[in-house]
């Protein structure tokens, strides 16, 4: 919790100051400022090259340049953004990951209304935690998110170690037909199963991009799975990459990237060792399924910078409150399938199935009449979550506001990674802890889209 000390004071004047006016206010995590010149996001509707057939149409983004902007702001320092929604249904932003005031959230009829068409609705936010984060509408999320509302946000923290480049890759897949016009966006007995996937992949809106970067440096790769089903096995191939963190947070353990999956919603942030010699090439590649996929390649250029990945210092470690677990309540997370109540009609979106529930109960969120909450969780006290998969297909469980640490599992080794994303695998329990630090109604759910919309969905209310 913040505390109004001297201290801190004189830290937030003096970052007030950068701002040329501002009133140090206590705010939810750290100090306030004044409210920075709003970012100005407009959703559209619009067209963009994503193959040889021409011009994919109904393309959504913010803006008409294409993949939407990289959003990049600075760890406790206020930022602002204005949405403006110029496209014919209504959308809200949500910030994948960020632990920010639950007013701020954006999902529809939990934390905001959502935004018609024509209307503007102003964010603004602390970020806390440093990291590579996401943002997407929560409205109407398979065809917004499908056809392109999925950009990448980061959060610099000026303290973290220098490298020598950075590359962003914002992975995700659409789904289109031989014209390069967008087809169906699921099919039903897909959306029971792991999900319908996209017809063609891509790397920042492209296939197989190459990033050149300086030979015998290290990059920082940020990675952020983005797409609305698929489920990665990452691998590089021709230079050495350690994770150094995952969904935002640096892990507790720097490891060798030998094979990592990760699901919708999830992040990894790896330090890539470029090849010494100029033209070779690093491949970061997906094995999951039968060939191995290139996903996006780097290129050395230059003389040899000769770095060293252990000269590489420590991210900054993100503030997230200490658990206290001999007095963590337990609460059951049942993932489940159902066949029960076909959902409602919902003006953002029904995909018309139930196949999902968590704990019996199914729920596609986004909707006027949300069901009691999961659980009642008291402000400033810890609790475990004890997840369990009944089901035969890996989900990744996304909780909003909060950040939960991976303190066991029934299948394996778990490091006590600190995340908002948890992929939970077919018949697996997991144990995620966390302390109830940020007020309001926060949803949970399956971020493979089709899970969520058609039941893997609950909330938990803080207060
Ligand atoms: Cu990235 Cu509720 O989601
Ligand atoms: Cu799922």
């Amino acid at each position: 919790m913040p505390l109004l000390t001297r201290r801190n004071l004189l830290k937030a004047s003096a970052v007030a100051g950068a701002y040329g006016a501002g009133i140090a206010i206590a705010g939810k995590f750290g100090l306030a400022e004044a409210a920075p010149e709003p970012q100005l996001l407009t959703a559209v509707k619009t067209e963009a090259v994503l193959t040889k057939a021409g011009p994919t149409r109904n393309i959504m983004s913010w803006g008409h340049e294409g993949m939407p902007p990289v959003l990049r702001m600075t760890k406790g320092r206020r930022y602002a953004a204005r949405l403006k929604n110029e496209l014919d249904e209504p959308t809200t932003i949500h910030w994948h990951g960020l632990r920010i005031d639950n007013r701020m959230d954006g999902v529809p009829f939990v934390t905001q209304p959502y935004i018609y068409t024509g209307d503007s609705f102003d964010y603004a936010f602390t970020p806390p935690d440093a990291g590579t984060f996401w943002y997407h509408p929560h409205c109407n999320t398979l065809t917004q998110m499908g056809h392109g509302m999925t950009g990448m946000l980061i959060v610099e923290d000026p303290a973290d170690p220098e490298f020598d480049a950075e590359v962003l890759l914002n992975l995700r897949d659409w789904r289109l037909g031989g014209d390069g016009q967008f087809i169906a966006p699921f099919r039903p007995r897909d959306a029971a199963k792991s999900g319908t996937y996209g017809t063609l992949r891509t790397a920042n809106w492209r296939q197989e991009p190459q990033y050149d970067a300086p030979a015998g440096g290290l990059v920082r790769l940020r990675i952020a799975i983005t797409d609305v089903t698929r489920i990665f096995s990452l691998k590089m191939v021709g230079a050495e990459a350690t994770a150094i963190a995952i969904d935002g947070n640096p892990v507790p353990k720097r490891f060798p990237l030998d094979l990592l999956q990760i699901g919708p919603g999830q992040r990894l942030d790896l330090a890539v060792r470029m090849p010494d010699e100029e033209g070779a090439v690093a491949t970061l590649e997906d094995i999951r399924g039968t060939a191995p996929k290139t996903i996006a390649s780097l290129r050395s250029m230059g003389a040899s910078l000769k770095r060293d990945i252990g000269d590489l210092g420590p991210l900054g470690q993100n503030p997230v409150p200490a658990l206290d677990l001999s007095a963590a309540e337990q609460i059951p997370l049942v993932l489940s399938a159902t066949a029960e109540n076909a959902a409602a009609q919902s003006i953002c979106g029904t995909l018309g199935y139930s196949f999902w529930a968590i704990n019996k109960v199914p729920w596609p969120g986004d909707t006027p009449d949300p069901t009691a909450p999961l659980a009642e969780l008291k402000l400033g006290k810890s609790y475990v979550f004890n997840l369990e998969n009944t089901t035969p297909h890996a989900h990744p469980i996304h909780l909003h506001g909060m950040s939960f640490t991976v303190i066991s599992s029934s299948t394996r080794e778990v490091m006590t990674l600190v995340s908002d994303t948890y992929l939970v695998q077919p018949d697996e329990k997991v144990q995620l802890a966390l302390v109830a630090d940020n007020l309001g109604d926060w949803v949970l759910h399956c971020h493979i889209i089709e899970h969520q919309k058609t039941g893997m969905t609950s909330y938990v209310r803080v207060s």
